[in-house]
């Protein structure tokens, strides 16, 4: 708010208030005399019932005064007068500020209790999982699925197959920095017919479907050409970026012939979120310790 702006307000909102105090004690100070007096509005009901216009009883006009002191009290203690900070200091982000502190500092006292265990320990303390499961409800089960079971483009979590590692370190680094995998799309450099060929091949290699040998062995090449870089020369994927193994029957985005062509078209790829300033160290240990026994505690 510019200050032009907030003295008009300032000066406007004084005003006012005085006004409203004016109008109470000038209309307060009307006499009250007899009932045939120009108190008397004329207006008469039911016979004998005769409206009268007395001045407010004094406890009352007391309250409306009493009103008009705390407003002027409030504008001085809180902000309220065009942009006057008023003398408390009082802003909602400050008082945010503390708050948060207190709950942070009686979350920091929580999960202390799960300082020095490792994560294959916490995988096994019925308190952390309990509490990470929680979490996990709370912050990943949107994308994961409440039972971490994923869907498409969302990993699985409870399965033996990692894009970027399932031991302990890798669970906590991708929940810790997120990831972000990402496959370039190759319809521009393959085109229709290469991309027939890698599919082919990727199917026909490690998936039993038998396909044109012409086309296999073209794909063959293609594949160590513009995929092996990432996926290895044996298709067995890449865990320091997230290459999907693409040997097994776990697939990241569907299972059907059709969706390995789109992926090879269009590109595909998946970001998971960084949590390190969302959720402190040590509960990210714990939902970390969650998800690890979600395929180590059979
Ligand atoms: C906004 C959606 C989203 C949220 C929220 C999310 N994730 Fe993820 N997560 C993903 C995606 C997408 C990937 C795969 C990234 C890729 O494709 O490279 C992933 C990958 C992972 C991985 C690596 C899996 C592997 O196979 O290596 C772990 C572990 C993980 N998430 C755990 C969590 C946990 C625990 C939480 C909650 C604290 C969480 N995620 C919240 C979307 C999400
Ligand atoms: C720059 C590295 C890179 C190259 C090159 C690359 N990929 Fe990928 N590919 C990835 C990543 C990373 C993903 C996972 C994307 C995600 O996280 O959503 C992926 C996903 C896929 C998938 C889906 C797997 C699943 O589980 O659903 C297929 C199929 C695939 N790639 C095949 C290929 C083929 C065939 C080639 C060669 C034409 C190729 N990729 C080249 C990095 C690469």
């Amino acid at each position: 708010m510019s200050s032009s702006w907030s003295t008009y307000i300032t000066i406007g909102v004084i005003i006012q208030i005085l006004a409203y105090l004016w109008l109470l004690l000038a209309t307060s100070k009307t006499e009250v005399e007899g009932a045939d007096s120009e108190n008397d509005t004329g207006h008469v009901w039911d016979e004998d019932l005769r409206e009268l216009n007395n001045p407010l009883p004094k406890w009352w006009l007391n309250l409306f005064i009493m009103t008009i002191v705390f407003g002027f009290l409030y504008l001085a203690l809180y902000p309220g007068l065009g942009n006057i900070k008023g003398l408390l200091g009082w802003t909602q982000e400050k008082q945010f500020k503390e708050e948060y502190a207190l709950v942070h500092e009686a979350r920091q006292e929580y999960f202390s209790q799960f300082k020095g265990k490792s994560i294959p320990e916490l995988a096994k303390d019925p308190e952390a999982l309990k509490i990470g499961g929680n979490i996990f409800a709370n912050r990943c089960a949107v994308c994961h699925g409440s039972d971490a079971q994923g869907a498409i483009g969302f990993p699985n979590l409870t399965d033996e197959e990692w894009l970027y590692g399932g031991e302990p370190e890798d669970i906590k680094t991708s929940i810790t920095n997120g990831r972000h995998g990402v496959m370039p799309p190759f319809a521009q450099v393959l085109g229709e017919e290469g991309i027939k060929q890698v599919a082919t091949f990727v199917r026909a290699t490690w998936h039993g479907k038998p396909g044109d040998p012409t086309l296999v062995e073209a794909g063959k090449q293609k594949f160590q050409n513009f995929c092996a870089a990432c996926h290895g020369v044996d298709g067995k994927g890449n865990k320091v970026i997230g290459a999907p193994d693409l040997t097994n029957e776990i697939w990241l985005h569907g299972t059907s012939d059709a969706i390995i062509e789109t992926v090879l078209h269009e590109g595909a790829s998946g970001t998971m979120p960084a949590h390190k300033g969302v959720l402190e160290p040590e509960a990210i240990k714990v939902v970390a310790a969650y998800v690890y026994s979600l395929s180590h505690n059979q």
